[in-house]
């Protein structure tokens, strides 16, 4: 159920609910916007008719619009934005010190409203808070990389794992850096864009976390060890098996600090002015 309803004293029928409307699902019903009859299923809860009312006048979802955040004033600046972006830094150096669970799960509700293929949000977020389960998952996973290695058992292409176990032996931490945490987005394999919405949503969680000083890492290394190398390792950490795994990330306080951003671009751009013959 859509629980669609219009507050008829704030409507001021302008029809930008029924306008914005990805389904085409509202039209008018005598003078107020309503949901066509037999429409309700379509719905995507999308949002964007309680969002794109200016007067607050429409609620879904059973949602007051006046427990929302208004928009006007309350927007980063953009030359802030840029700063971030071209300021967040892969942290390869770690504090061990933990961050408060409040702090992630924070985040993490807030990466919730990253955008995903059909508004279907199945995004499962797998986070590890506890410092001492991730030193499990570290001893776990090289014991794991160590015995692939051993017995010669390196999936084709992954040989390369051999020396992540000579620097753990030397004291060097080239998985995990030493962070207290880490966060794989996963979702369903048959959903409409797994690829895609797992990605948006680790990128929406970096920057957030960047803003509050707290330092990430896009982990590749990670990401096949738990989905090639030590395979047995996404069943203890508890990621269901029909899903698509994105990508890993860790994160944690810094133990390093950037003082200014990169210099990077410019971007590689294909203008198209005008098509090309064939
Ligand atoms: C998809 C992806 C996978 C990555 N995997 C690793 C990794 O396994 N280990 C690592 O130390 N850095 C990893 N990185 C970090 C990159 O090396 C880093 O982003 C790049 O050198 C640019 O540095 P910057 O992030 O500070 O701008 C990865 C980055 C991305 C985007």
């Amino acid at each position: 159920m859509t629980n669609f309803s219009v507050n008829k004293e704030r409507c001021l029928k302008c029809g930008e609910c029924i306008e914005d409307c990805v389904m085409n699902i509202i039209a008018f019903e005598g003078q107020y916007p309503a949901i066509i009859p037999g429409k309700e299923n379509e719905c995507v809860q999308c949002e964007h008719c309680f969002a794109v009312c200016s007067e607050g006048a429409v609620s879904i979802l059973g949602l007051n619009p006046d427990n929302a955040i208004r928009l006007e004033g309350n927007l980063p600046e953009t030359s802030k934005l840029e700063v971030l972006m071209k300021g967040r830094r892969a942290v390869r150096r770690y504090l061990k010190k933990p961050v408060p669970w409040e702090t992630i799960s924070g985040l993490l509700d807030v990466v919730a409203n990253s955008p995903t293929g059909r508004n279907t949000r199945q995004n499962l977020f797998t986070v590890v808070s506890d410092p001492l389960v991730m030193d499990k998952i570290k001893q776990e996973t090289m014991e794991g990389v160590r015995s692939a290695v051993a017995n010669y058992a390196l999936p084709k292409g992954f040989e390369f794992y051999s020396f992540v176990v000579d620097a753990w032996d030397a004291g060097k931490d080239i998985i995990f850096r030493g962070a207290p945490h880490m966060l794989v987005v996963s979702s369903p394999k048959d959903g409409p864009s797994p690829e895609a919405d797992t990605l948006i949503a680790l990128t929406y969680f970096e920057l957030l976390a960047q803003s509050m000083g707290i330092g990430t890492l896009w982990n590749g290394l990670l990401k096949w060890a738990v989905t090639a190398v030590v395979p047995e390792l996404r069943k203890k950490i508890g990621i269901p098996e029909d899903h698509y795994i994105g990508y890993c990330m860790v994160f944690g306080r810094p133990a390093v600090r950037y003082y200014r951003t990169v210099q990077r671009g410019p971007a590689l751009i294909n203008r198209v002015t005008s098509l090309k013959q064939q």
